[in-house]
């Protein structure tokens, strides 16, 4: 990517909580700067942003505000949902949050059973925290639990000890099949260990907005944290979803995570377009698909601590804004592409080869870390290292090299953009993960779509329930109006 003559180079270094960006990859002028800002202005992004902290039902379709900042507002300045403040009640599950995570001694395993959104964020900060050095932790073994294949299951209860296992069920909705289903399985497990009735019910806890579902499966009243309908599953682990992370590093970490988020929704509130990073991130995207038309974008972070956030921001992105049709039901000329990645410099060695030569211009996020993750003798020069491929990755992709030889020459002109973390702790993970949360809203905005709701994950889920039954017929099927003739041979296929 040839960068522009030096006077036409506009700003590409930005700092929002000590995080800097650098966008000078994405190879983007200042008069293109200035198109998208106009076109950002246009689709009323500033609107959107104050509408989405006002507790505006920004989510249309469902009817309802999207208020996750809200979980992170410490401060506990009034959020008005529908007229009522929700921050009494958001503070009090707080209180709770600490005096349990102050509560449990002698817990040697938590079994923390929930899919998606109410997986994959406390499953990454767990892991990415695990990396801190010195970070002080009860040590215990912190179970996710998601998958319906019982090898997960089976792997886990080989090693929880049933005498000193908790198990939080965590469920928005409190009706997720892979979840209910797994909770009956850890609860048959701690009966044929021999817990009684009341050991059991008192290792059962829930978080949940389906408190009468949780209490119906058994969880007793004080054990069900709640959390509520304006929080979207995919933007709940500021709830007490995250609360393996109070559990395991401590409430102030937990109050750390979040304090790094509320820093970010600060800037975000705050900060011009022109300056603020969600929104840059957000049009540095829209940029490559306006003019290359990229149908697939990369996150890279180099730190072998977050090789769990690029899962994380799969479903982030793509579940909020995979749609082909805009809040008006008309069809999008643009909407998320596919997201993908992992932690450099394992990737190097993975699909870069593709994204240097391949034919796909992929733009890509590198993430980087200052310090590194480790006190070892080797950590100071082996991050030398891992930031120099980061940095050097960057430049090869953005320049290309230029040889005689067809297979040697690299075409360049790939962009990237680069965070920079000052390092990875509570605070500044939190605040990574809201700078990708916010970017996904506006992303929305800009492709106007509502990225709060998820229909498309519907019709599988139903379709599923024929199909069960079919395999659970050993009888040879044929198609009908649920089964199609390719699924019913399928299903044959099995039952045969
Ligand atoms: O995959 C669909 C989905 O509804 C996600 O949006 C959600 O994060 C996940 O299932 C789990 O849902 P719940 O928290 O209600 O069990």
């Amino acid at each position: 990517m040839s960068l522009n003559p030096a006077s036409e180079n506009p700003k590409s270094v930005f700092r929002a909580a000590d995080i800097v960006l650098d966008s000078a990859y994405q190879g983007i002028d200042t008069k293109s700067w200035q198109s998208l800002f106009a076109q950002a202005r246009s689709a009323k992004v500033e609107q959107f942003i104050a509408d989405l902290f006002a507790g505006k039902h920004v989510n249309a379709s469902e009817d309802r505000p999207a208020l996750h900042s809200a979980l992170r507002n410490l401060d506990q300045k009034p959020v008005l949902v529908d007229g009522k403040d929700v921050m009494p009640a958001v503070a009090d599950v707080w209180h709770r949050i600490e005096a349990l995570s102050n509560k449990w001694v002698g817990v040697t395993d938590v079994i923390h059973i929930g899919i998606g959104g109410s997986d994959f964020g406390p499953r990454l900060a767990i892991e990415a925290l695990a990396h801190v050095p010195d970070i002080e932790t009860r040590g215990m073994r912190m179970h996710f639990l998601a998958n319906i294949d019982t090898a997960e299951l089976g792997r886990i209860l080989q090693r929880a000890l049933p005498h000193s296992t908790r198990v939080i069920i965590v469920s928005k909705s409190f009706t997720t099949l892979e979840t209910t289903k797994n909770a009956k399985a850890v609860v048959r497990w701690l009966k044929d260990s021999g817990r009684t009735e009341s050991q059991i019910h008192n290792a059962l806890f829930a978080v949940t907005a389906n408190v009468p579902a949780a209490k119906a499966f058994g969880v007793q009243e004080e054990h069900i944290y709640p959390f509520w309908d304006w929080v979207g599953g995919r933007y709940s682990v500021w709830s007490a979803v995250g609360l393996p992370i109070a559990l395991q590093y401590g409430f102030d970490t937990f109050k750390e995570f979040l304090a790094g988020a509320q820093a970010i929704d600060q800037h975000y509130r705050t900060a011009p377009l022109e300056e603020n990073l969600p929104v840059l991130m957000a049009l540095t995207l829209l940029y490559q698909q306006e003019q290359h038309g990229i149908k697939s974008f990369a996150v890279i972070p180099y730190a072998d601590a977050l090789d769990w956030f690029p899962k994380w921001l799969q479903q982030l992105d793509m579940e909020s804004n995979g749609k082909s049709v805009d809040r008006n039901g008309k069809p999008v000329q643009f909407s998320c592409p596919v997201v993908f990645g992992s932690s450099g410099s394992n990737a190097q060695h993975s699909y870069f080869q593709l994204l240097h030569q391949g034919k796909e211009v992929i733009p890509i996020d590198f993430i980087a870390i200052r310090e590194p993750m480790s006190h070892l003798p080797e950590a100071k020069e082996h991050h030398r290292i891992l930031l120099s491929n980061c940095l050097a990755q960057a430049q090869a992709l953005a320049n290309g090299k230029q040889t005689d030889n067809p297979n040697n020459t690299y075409p360049g002109k790939r962009p990237s953009n680069l965070l920079i973390l000052p390092k990875l702790n509570a605070f500044y993970l939190g605040a990574l993960l809201a700078l990708y949360e916010n970017r996904a809203t506006i992303l929305g905005v800009l492709w106007n779509i509502n990225s709060f709701d998820q229909p498309g994950v519907e019709l599988g889920k139903v379709l599923a329930k024929p199909i069960e039954a079919a395999l659970n017929n050993s009888a040879t099927v044929a198609a009908d109006a649920n089964i199609d003739a390719i699924t019913a041979q399928r299903i044959n296929l099995f039952n045969s």
